[in-house]
């Protein structure tokens, strides 16, 4: 199927960047939320983001307009009925996944294609309950959604042959590299990466090096553009929390445990860059460790 119009559930960390690309593609898109509060902090992050596009002179400000006006902008599922691609990116919860499916599979044209943007649960479960368990698929993009490359396209066992193919030509289209994967919790990058993040907080607790010692010692060392606990409060401590739950219920195996520190930051709201405090503490000019850890 042609896809030309494409709904994205949740304007948030990844939801914004996904509407955006897709759009940046040419693809009309509806770009869904709860309530109007939390779609226009979406739009604001496109816009900033095309803002600084135009100002670098990568982007045109025709461009960038264009951008902004095919995405229309909903609190309402009965807009995306004429999707053609419907792409979630919801909290990390499979409970209101599945009650968002339920509701979106019964407004959206029956040969609709449906993705999950889940990073960690598995796609058969929300496909399941869906009347096309054959046209789901996972379609799971990266943090920042509008700079990286990989996009792994998930086939859930119901997955058909034509909807992976789809996913594959989608993710092209985007201007990203699909990598199949298999439906196993974390698929390739987070059932490496997490375990990574989590032996950065084990590291941490034992006292191996501080908090910015860690991190400026796998830049400098390994070559990464951000050290580990930064990167985990710029993925989120809540999205990993919940990450780590999903995988350690799956493996059984102690990489995949929440350390107590990150429980405890949890508990105390402390869910990384998004809420102003994480690893570091983002209230200033620029991020400063957090002191209380
Ligand atoms: N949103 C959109 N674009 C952003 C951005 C953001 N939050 N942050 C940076 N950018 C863009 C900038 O506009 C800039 O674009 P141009 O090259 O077109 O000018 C480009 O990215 C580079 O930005 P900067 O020069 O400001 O900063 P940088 O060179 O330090 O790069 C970074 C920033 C791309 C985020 C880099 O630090 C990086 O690659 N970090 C690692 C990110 C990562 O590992 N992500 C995966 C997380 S895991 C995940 O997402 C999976 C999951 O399920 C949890």
């Amino acid at each position: 199927m042609q896809i030309q119009k494409v709904g994205v559930l949740g304007a948030g960390l990844m939801g914004h960047g996904i509407a955006q690309v897709a759009s940046q593609s040419g693809y009309e898109v509806v770009l869904r939320e709860v309530d109007d509060g939390r779609l226009e902090k979406g739009m604001e992050r496109i816009d900033k983001q095309l803002a600084r596009a135009v100002e670098k002179g990568k982007v045109e400000q025709a461009d960038a307009d264009a951008v902004k006006g095919r995405i229309q902008r909903t609190t309402e599922y009965s807009d995306l009925a004429d999707c053609d691609l419907v792409i979630e990116a919801i909290t990390e919860d499979l409970a209101l996944k599945l009650a968002m499916w339920r509701e979106v599979d019964g407004v959206v044209k029956p040969e609709a294609i449906f993705a999950t943007n889940t990073s960690s649960l598995a796609v058969i479960d929300q496909a399941a309950v869906t009347s096309r368990p054959d046209r789901f698929l996972g379609l799971h993009y990266f943090n920042p959604a509008q700079v990286m490359k990989l996009v792994e396209v998930v086939r859930a066992v119901t997955t058909s042959e034509e909807t992976f193919q789809a996913g594959v030509e989608f993710a092209k289209a985007n201007g990203k590299l699909g990598i199949p994967t298999k439906d196993k919790a974390g698929f390739i990058v987070n059932r490496l990466l997490v375990p990574y993040m989590l032996d950065a907080i084990r590291a941490l607790e034992e006292g191996v090096g501080s908090i910015s010692e860690i991190d400026e010692a796998m830049k400098a060392g390994a070559g990464h553009p951000m050290g580990p606990l930064t990167l985990a409060d710029f993925v989120g401590l809540d999205t990993m929390g919940a990450i780590c739950e999903v995988m350690y219920e799956e493996f059984a195996e102690r990489r995949f445990a929440q350390p107590p520190t990150l429980r405890k930051m949890l508990g105390a709201g402390w869910y990384g860059k998004k809420s102003g405090k994480g690893f570091y503490d983002y209230s200033g000019e620029a991020p400063v460790e957090n002191s209380a850890l």
